[in-house]
């Protein structure tokens, strides 16, 4: 992997609930390189948005705390720093495109005032060809108008866009884009993987995508890590992992997902539900739904391994090269 932008180690994160706190982050290694695009994938409440948020310091101060780790970005330590100084260094390069961006705008407040807001924060005259140069960029063809309008006016896709090229405005070297397909219908969807594409050649970003979607991840990542109960179980090259991941819970995964778009196949669905951090505990977290478990599964939680480059958690991994296919999940 060429040097990394961002590198996290060991990342452990609690959060405050009730005056307790409950660890749902729990030791996570995670490298981004320049330019790369990185997919995050798992299953609602893997603990995907708390990682990266917290990461960032997006949440509010007073409702986590990080446990242990390190973050480093372009080589510089970043946890050390107070929350102010790592926000500016973090802010500026990395752009965090929320999972409902019309709603983390201010609905009162036209598109225009946002992009000033924007400006201002980064401490440079707004630049009115530019945000038109970046409205273009992202597909808005109507920009005049566009500016004028408010958030709640937005179709999902406009507030994608709209979200990216604000995003823009900083010209940030990461851009995260959380779910950045989840409110929009299929045929957007294509154009929105498409336009992540043309932003990350033509801006040299490199991107995090979070997504429940493996056309998604397919389509526009190069690597993608797969989380599950606060830990990443697997990670590794993405046509390699999709085509035959070594790790039962991806494969699960992805049958899930080949399943739902044939639709002369029988729907294949994990069983169980994903796992609630409440219930963590020091065994493999995916046990309870697994049908390759076995008693060793459940005495720890399976240290991260290499396999012919791909990373993975499990003690009963597709190794063999008989379980070459997915037809094994
Ligand atoms: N503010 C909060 N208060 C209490 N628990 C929270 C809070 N935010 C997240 N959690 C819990 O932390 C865990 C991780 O949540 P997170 O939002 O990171 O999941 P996710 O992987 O992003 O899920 P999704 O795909 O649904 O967005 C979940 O069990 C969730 O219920
Ligand atoms: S460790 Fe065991 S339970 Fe967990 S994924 Fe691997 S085989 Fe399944
Ligand atoms: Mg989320």
């Amino acid at each position: 992997m060429a040097e990394a932008l961002l590198a996290l180690k060991a990342y452990r994160v609690s959060l405050k609930i009730s005056d307790k706190y409950l660890e749902v982050i729990r030791g996570i290694d995670l490298k981004l390189a320049k330019g790369e695009v990185l997919g995050i994938i798992g299953e609602s409440g893997s603990g995907k948005s708390v990682l990266l948020k917290t990461m960032l310091g997006l949440m509010d101060y007073d409702s986590y705390r990080v446990d242990s780790g390190t973050l480093l970005y372009e080589g510089e330590s970043m946890l050390e720093l107070p929350i102010k100084k790592r926000y500016q260094i973090l802010g500026r390069s990395i752009a965090y495109i929320f999972q409902n961006p019309k709603q983390s705008l201010s609905q009162r407040k036209t598109i225009q005032y946002h992009f000033k807001e924007q400006f201002k924060v980064l401490g440079k005259p707004y630049d009115a060809s530019y945000v038109k140069q970046l409205l273009s960029d992202v597909g808005i063809e109507n920009q005049t108008t566009l500016l004028k309008q408010y958030p709640y006016q937005l179709s999902g896709g406009q507030g994608q866009r709209i979200a990216l090229a604000l995003a823009l405005v900083a010209q940030p070297k990461v851009i995260i884009a959380d779910e950045p397909t989840s409110a929009i219908d299929a045929t957007l969807k294509l154009k929105m993987m498409k336009l992540l594409k043309q932003i990350n050649e033509k801006y040299g970003t490199a991107m995090i995508i979070v997504t429940h979607d493996f056309d998604v991840i397919h389509h526009i990542t190069q690597r993608v890590v797969v989380m599950y109960g606060g830990l990443v179980m697997n990670e590794g090259d993405t046509q390699a992992l999709m085509k035959a991941s070594v790790h039962p819970y991806t494969r699960g995964l992805i049958t899930c997902a080949e399943s739902l778009k044939d639709m002369s196949s029988t729907l294949y669905e994990l069983s169980g539900y994903p796992l609630n951090p409440l219930n963590f505990k020091e065994a493999c977290p995916f046990a309870e739904r697994c049908e390759r478990k076995t008693i060793s599964c459940e005495a720890m939680v399976p240290i991260m391994e290499t396999y012919r480059g791909e990373r993975y958690r499990c003690c009963h991994p597709y190794l063999d090269a008989n379980d070459g296919g997915l037809a094994h999940a």
